[in-house]
């Protein structure tokens, strides 16, 4: 495995970095903006390559556009009503970034934190480890928290994230990835081919402003798998509201698996209990090298606590304890069938 870093100067973008690793003739490539997965080529069942990533070739996107394409999210995944919860007898007024509420961590989150970066190499392993830092009361969070965002990319095409995070204060701590996939490839076709292994599928019903209402819908599938075109055209208030999905699904086994025809696969692990879908319903825009986003071109697996668990469950795990640290692994396997 080769790894190349690009200093983004030249085009005077002095702070960005890039980082790609590359494995035969796949390649995945990090940014230190955000922390972000920018791009994932590999091939189709017939050895076609294209990138399965939504992500920009010019990083100034990034600072433009405000879908955390391929970012990493925090302090906390999602939105928290009105900006308001309360740790212990603390009650916190976080930085309101999407109408009144709070969204992925604020307007000073994970996904806009220039990160250092260290790379270790092994014979059959990259790892990337981004490493920044949060100060208390940022955005209304207590806590000077330090963040280590670790990418191990294996020879068999596996992406393992690995959080780990500390805090001096109590806090609140719920991080996820922001990737945007679409198996197609290089934004050829739309995500409503795809399929994803739900089954019976039970997800978290929200409001107008995607605020979680706390009662549970099911899909009802025949199949073990369900298909991306019957939600996003379902007649369901919960789907058409936003013409689409932005909705929190249950994990209910160990693994979940996104497919399409061409035979590439997506394999996501993780011990979150719930996975947010996102399929960028509302896209609808073109990036400084012409690259058009419209929608329903690509679909997140966020990985994580429900959002807004602190208002819905008075033990809620996303507290981090003074002296805590937080530590979870995601993993995105790809394959082809
Ligand atoms: C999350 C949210 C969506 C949208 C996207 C990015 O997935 O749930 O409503 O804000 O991020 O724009």
């Amino acid at each position: 495995m080769k790894v190349n870093v690009k200093n983004h100067e030249d085009n005077g973008a002095s702070n960005f970095i890039g980082i790609s690793i590359i494995n035969g003739d796949r390649k995945i490539s990090f940014l230190n903006y955000g922390a972000r997965v920018c791009e994932w080529i590999v091939p189709d069942k017939d050895g076609k390559h294209e990138d399965i990533l939504l992500g920009h070739e010019d990083p100034t996107d990034y600072l433009v556009h405000p879908y955390y394409f391929g970012a990493a999210i925090g302090r906390t995944a999602g939105r928290i009503r009105n900006g308001e919860a309360v740790i212990g007898s603390t009650p916190l007024k976080l930085t309101q970034n999407d109408g009144p509420h709070h969204l992925h961590g604020g307007s000073h989150g994970f996904d806009t934190l220039y990160f250092d970066h260290e790379i270790e190499e092994q014979e059959d392993r990259v790892s990337i480890i981004f490493n920044s830092t949060l100060d208390d009361m940022t955005d209304g969070y207590p806590g000077n928290l330090d963040i280590e965002i670790r990418y191990t990319y294996t020879e068999d095409d596996r992406l393992t994230i690995d959080y780990r995070i500390t805090t001096d204060q109590e806090t609140l701590v719920n991080p996820t990835n922001h990737m945007y996939f679409n198996l197609n490839g290089d934004l050829k076709d739309d995500i409503l081919n795809h399929t994803v292994n739900f089954g019976n599928a039970e997800y978290g019903k929200v409001d107008e402003m995607v605020l979680p209402l706390g009662e549970n819908g099911i899909i009802k599938s025949n199949e073990k798998t369900i298909a991306f075109r019957e939600l996003v055209e379902s007649p369901d208030p919960q789907f058409s509201q936003f013409n689409g999905l932005d909705h929190p699904f249950m994990m209910t086994e160990e693994s979940v698996v996104l497919s399409t025809p061409n035979g590439r696969s997506i394999i996501l692990e993780s011990e979150d209990p719930v996975v947010v879908v996102f399929t960028s319903n509302d896209f609808n825009f073109s990036d400084a090298t012409g690259r058009r986003f419209y929608p329903y071109c690509g679909l997140t697996l966020e990985a994580q606590m429900p959002p807004d668990d602190i208002n819905m469950n008075p033990s809620s795990k996303t507290i981090l304890p003074a002296g805590g640290t937080f530590a979870k692994r995601t993993v995105y396997q790809f394959n082809i069938q």
